[in-house]
């Protein structure tokens, strides 16, 4: 699969998502296969322009994650070119467009879903990053704005006109949130109209769903939540994909993984008025990790009691011990129920 000239190793890739795919998480997603795409975090348009420290630390990546997407969001032609220039200044491989998010506080600015509603204006806006940089500039919709408009088969075909080089499609509506169950029918029609690649998003919990898409002629697909719960997702979607016995995951890799990216996030950088905030770097790793906890303990028999233990912790060796306790030294007490 290529988007533009870059070729990706595996049409899999992690969904962006705010608050949980840091570069320290994807890097261990990354290591263990079958990830052909990492998808940073949303980053301001005009943050990235104005050099703020938290928007910068969103946009953070290593040379491990590569091939690396930046996702903007913004609705204004002229700062998404300057911002695309920043995001290839920066050294990422893509630049990816937020038109999905459904978050009042973003869309009321004329960004991410909004975009949905003025497709005019969304071309224009994908036309003016195009001209602006060399790397592929690519998009991420939903299906529409609500229910009576669900345009995303003429916004990605609009698109791809104005020179976007892949789309993404979630298959609900900003008015759904959440809620309800993604449809893939209209990525499957969006992938057949379309002559670039079309990756579908939403509600693959399961290696066999991941690969299912690809039978119903999508080109790739960005799995979000499913990644949260199972980190090995992707490469066990590979794994089906290439005929080969699926890995199987212990409890005890589970928690090494969790200890890795407590050991990750420690030497992160965190900026200053967060780390002030929070009154020290622990803490914010601490709630990175109760963060993380609340989608990667589903399923499990006691996860809910993990969670408990885990919304109480407030020091890393605390945390180390819980995780410890919990996966490697009495993996038994947590059985796999799904
Ligand atoms: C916590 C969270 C944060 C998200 N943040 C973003 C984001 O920053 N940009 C974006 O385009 N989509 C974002 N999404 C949407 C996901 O990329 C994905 O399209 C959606 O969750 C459906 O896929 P899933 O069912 O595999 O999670 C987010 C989703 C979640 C759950």
């Amino acid at each position: 699969m290529k988007i533009g000239n870059l070729e990706l190793e595996s049409p899999f890739a992690i969904a962006p998502m705010a608050g949980m795919t840091d570069t320290a998480f994807r890097r261990l997603v990354k290591r263990h296969g079958g990830c052909g795409l990492v998808v940073s975090e949303m980053v301001s348009s005009e943050g990235l322009i104005r050099g703020i420290d938290r928007t910068l630390e969103f946009a953070d990546f290593s040379e491990e994650e590569r091939p690396v997407s930046i996702q903007i969001f913004g609705g204004d032609p002229a700062t998404m070119a300057d911002a695309a220039r920043i995001v290839e200044g920066m050294g990422a491989d893509i630049v990816d467009v937020n038109m999905g998010c459904p978050v009042p506080k973003i869309a009321k600015h004329n960004a991410g879903c909004s975009l949905m509603r003025e497709p005019e204006h969304a071309a224009a806006v994908i036309k003016a990053m195009t001209r602006a940089v060399s790397i592929p500039v690519t998009v991420k919709m939903r299906a529409g704005w609500n229910e009576t408009q669900k345009n995303a088969p003429a916004l990605a075909k609009m698109v791809e006109e104005a020179g976007a080089a892949a789309v993404a499609v979630h298959g609900r509506t900003a008015a759904q949130s959440y809620t309800g169950a993604a449809d893939w029918t209209i990525v499957a029609d969006i992938a057949d109209r379309l002559s670039i690649p079309v990756f579908g998003s939403g509600d693959c919990v399961e290696p066999e769903q991941i690969t299912g898409k690809l039978e119903q002629g999508i080109d790739g697909v960005l799995v979000g939540r499913g990644v949260l719960r199972n980190p090995w997702i992707l490469a066990q979607a590979a794994d089906l994909a290439a005929g080969r016995p699926m890995r199987h995951v212990t409890m005890e890799e589970r928690g090494r993984f969790l200890l890795d990216y407590v050991d990750l996030l420690l030497h992160e950088r965190v900026r200053d008025d967060e780390r002030n905030r929070l009154k020290s770097h622990d803490r914010w790793v601490v709630n990175k990790l109760r963060a993380l906890g609340a989608y990667y303990t589903k399923g499990f028999e006691h996860g809910a009691q993990l969670r408990t233990c885990l919304n109480t912790t407030t020091s890393i060796a605390e945390l180390r011990s819980l995780i410890s306790g919990f996966f490697v030294e009495a993996p038994s007490a947590l059985q796999n129920v799904s």
